[in-house]
């Protein structure tokens, strides 16, 4: 994921919105993080659940932006507006530290469980849980915003 340094950064708008919309189980995945952390009886009756969404979601996290940054984010030769250079790299940025945090969450989960401590399972993990779907909605409503905008409002390569 290294910049290629002073090389503009733009995005292949048609994929990435290509892309999120077949990525179903990623979307379903975490459909079901968010509505099982939000019932804590089931969370306390299912746990095994919970430990191995999250490990789902950390795996289909690093698919997703694994493919994102190799087929929707690229340098591009020429200019590009700078206000796109600088969200599609801020944007791209956000994939390493959003990956290591569904990753951290996912083993604390599979440890918790091991030691069978429920009320860090059920009661603790949820707010990380909570906190990191809000950041990752608001990513990908920043990449959304991104296409939308080179789709239909012209950003992108500048003349
Ligand atoms: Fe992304």
């Amino acid at each position: 994921m290294s910049d290629r340094i002073d090389r503009p950064v733009t995005i292949n708008a048609a994929f990435l919105q290509e892309l999120k919309e077949v990525n179903q189980e990623l979307w379903q995945t975490l459909d079901n993080v968010r509505a099982l952390c939000g019932q804590p009886l089931s969370m306390r009756l299912h746990s095994r659940s919970l430990v191995d969404l999250l490990a789902r979601l950390r795996d289909l996290l690093a698919m997703h932006f694994a493919l994102e940054e190799a087929f929707g984010y690229f340098h591009h030769a020429k200019e590009v507006e700078p206000e796109m250079d600088r969200s599609a790299k801020q944007l791209r940025a956000q994939h390493s530290p959003l990956y290591l945090r569904a990753s951290e969450l996912a083993d604390r989960a599979e440890n918790f469980w091991r030691e069978r401590d429920d009320a860090m399972l059920t009661a603790v993990l949820p707010v990380g849980v909570d906190q990191f779907v809000r950041d990752l909605l608001q990513h990908e409503a920043g990449e959304n915003e991104l296409i939308y905008r080179t789709l239909y409002e012209s950003i992108g390569v500048a003349d």
